[in-house]
């Protein structure tokens, strides 16, 4: 599969900064967009602009169809149904949905929630204020110092206490590949609930919620080619009845009178007020791009042949230090963070910028990650398929040049 071919599609791809060719290596903070997903945002406002389920002229009509037609695709796409996709602002706020209904709804003091130490702060700040509101406990998976998930003590960390396992699919930070399947084994084996973060996967892999058997999973469509301000949470049809609605408002009521509401069934019931329709429509558009364009087993073997590339190219130069597991990251992954002596990331970033390229530095969201690997701030390449073997050797090459 040659994805280079499909550069075109992306009009911002073209830009020159500072007068070299973009080279987009900040993919895991946000994706670009391809003409046709700009198209269907434009569209949308051209020739329909309406809400959604209030109005019964035309495009009222027509923008709900094209709304809901946006929520079977995102449900095709992860193996669920239609019903058990609701749409939210992103992952963060997905997130903050299952605490603030699910968890103030179920967990209580004593009870314990499971996370990681590989979280991103979007997936430990609800649940940490949680529990401090409920008197729960947050248990961490450690990490081993290459930032690989040490899974040795898991049976006893995930126990008869625990009511949530909230864990995130691949880190943002180094990319490690967590072991979801194994998890949600052990969480199921003592009841507890669980909720994957695919902000940094679903791009990048097929994944089915279904096989998954995991209760919650939530990411954002600006990292999967789609528009900012769209969210996916999926939640398990079982669970429906027992959770109460996050927002209470317009579009979501069956029945009210001035003491009560009954609501409408999921996933209606769950997305009060006018949702980010056009954003959606994108996200749909998005997800149609990905259809026709993008083979996942491919690209995940085109992403790591980069990382490999970025890797042997940092390895020769004995100022950079790589974080992460670099041999799995070498086979699947698609992002690498690294250090440079004596040069704070920034700077590294600043330079490459300078450059052309554009890649994240920082803790990444992720700041208790960085504490115990003992960093304040790496320097972070996050690849997708849009990205060529020329901007692995241009990253390579003004390292080397930084350094000299
Ligand atoms: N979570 C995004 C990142 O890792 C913003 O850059």
């Amino acid at each position: 599969m040659d994805f280079n071919k499909l550069r075109s599609d992306f009009p911002i791809l073209s830009q020159k900064i500072n007068g070299y060719p973009l080279a987009p290596c900040d993919n895991a903070s946000t994706t670009h967009k391809p003409q046709s997903v700009i198209d269907a945002i434009v569209h949308f406002y051209t020739t329909t602009n309406a809400n959604i389920y209030r109005g019964i002229h035309l495009f009222a009509e027509q923008a709900t169809q094209m709304y809901e037609n946006a929520r079977n695709k995102v449900a095709q796409f992860i193996g669920a149904s239609p019903q058990e996709i609701i749409f939210t602002r992103g992952c963060t706020s997905g997130i903050n949905f299952v605490v603030a209904t699910w968890g103030r709804e179920n967990i209580n003091p004593g009870d314990e929630i499971v996370i990681t130490e590989l979280e991103h702060h979007a997936n430990l700040l609800p649940w940490q204020r949680l529990a401090q509101e409920k008197g729960a406990i947050i248990k961490c998976i450690p990490i081993f110092p290459d930032g690989s998930l040490d899974l040795s003590r898991l049976d006893s960390i995930i126990n008869h206490k625990t009511k949530m396992v909230s864990v995130i699919h691949v880190s943002n930070a180094v990319g490690t590949l967590v072991d979801i399947a194994t998890i949600i084994a052990r969480a199921q084996a003592v009841g507890a609930r669980t909720l994957i973060d695919a902000a940094q996967s679903v791009a990048h892999q097929k994944i089915d919620v279904h096989a998954l058997g995991c209760d919650f999973l939530v990411f954002s469509g600006h990292k999967l080619l789609g528009p900012t301000g769209i969210g996916v949470l999926y939640i398990k049809k079982d669970l429906h009845d027992s959770i109460s609605p996050y927002e209470v408002g317009g579009g979501m009521v069956e029945d009210v009178d001035c003491i009560h509401a009954t609501w409408r069934k999921a996933p209606h019931k769950f997305e009060a007020g006018t949702p980010p329709i056009a954003q959606a429509i994108g996200l749909g558009a998005a997800i149609d791009y990905l259809n026709n364009h993008v083979d996942f087993n491919a690209l995940a073997l085109y992403e790591a042949q980069l990382c490999q590339r970025l890797i042997d190219g940092l390895s020769q130069i004995k100022q950079v230090k790589i974080l992460g597991p670099i041999e799995e990251l070498k086979k699947k992954g698609h992002l690498v963070s690294f250090l440079v002596d004596h040069i704070h990331s920034h700077d590294v970033a600043t330079f490459l910028d300078s450059r052309g390229i554009s890649v994240r530095a920082g803790h990444h969201c992720a700041q208790p990650f960085a504490k115990k690997l003992g960093y304040d701030a790496s320097v972070r390449v996050s690849f997708y398929f849009y990205n060529t073997m020329e901007d692995v050797d241009r990253i390579i090459g003004a390292v080397r040049e930084m350094v000299l």
